[in-house]
């Protein structure tokens, strides 16, 4: 019975995960977008440039990665929100509009492809939880 069980769960793994997949941007791709952020953001370390370090951002309240000094306004922004998918896509699109303020000197990915890539790349330097 529970050898059942175990399988029909794995199934349900692949499939949820082979979901996931097919809605997820490129991870080489985003890599190669990553370009125009990475003159001000690692995100391969925890060591600040410019910028906040942006390992593990994804799930993480805007402003709070410790030891950067943020603007205000992306700290008022933050209070009750996480970076998910959609405020990344919202704020990336249009940086200064979404964050009024923000110290982010970034004009914005103009390209939704651009944005969905570089999220899938920013999600393999997520820990999971
Ligand atoms: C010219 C430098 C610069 C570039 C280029 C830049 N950023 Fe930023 N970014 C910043 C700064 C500075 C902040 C902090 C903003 C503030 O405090 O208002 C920031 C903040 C962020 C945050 C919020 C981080 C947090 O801890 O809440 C994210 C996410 C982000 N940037 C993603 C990106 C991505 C993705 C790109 C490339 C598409 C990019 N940035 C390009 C300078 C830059």
């Amino acid at each position: 019975m529970s050898r059942i069980i175990a399988a029909a769960c794995t199934a349900a793994a692949l499939l949820l995960s082979s979901n996931a997949f097919a809605q997820e941007g490129d991870v080489a791709a985003g890599e190669a977008v990553f370009k125009k952020c990475s003159a001000c953001h690692n995100v391969d370390s925890a060591k600040h440039k410019v910028g906040p370090s942006l390992q593990g951002v994804i799930g993480r309240q805007p402003g709070v990665a410790e030891g950067f000094k943020y603007s205000k306004a992306m700290v008022d922004f933050g209070a009750g929100k996480v970076w998910d998918d959609a405020q990344l896509t919202a704020y990336l699109a249009n940086p200064r509009g979404v964050v009024k303020g923000t110290r982010m000197a970034f004009a914005g990915l103009k390209e939704p492809k651009e944005i969905t890539d570089v999220i899938a790349y920013l999600k393999t330097f997520t820990p999971a939880p």
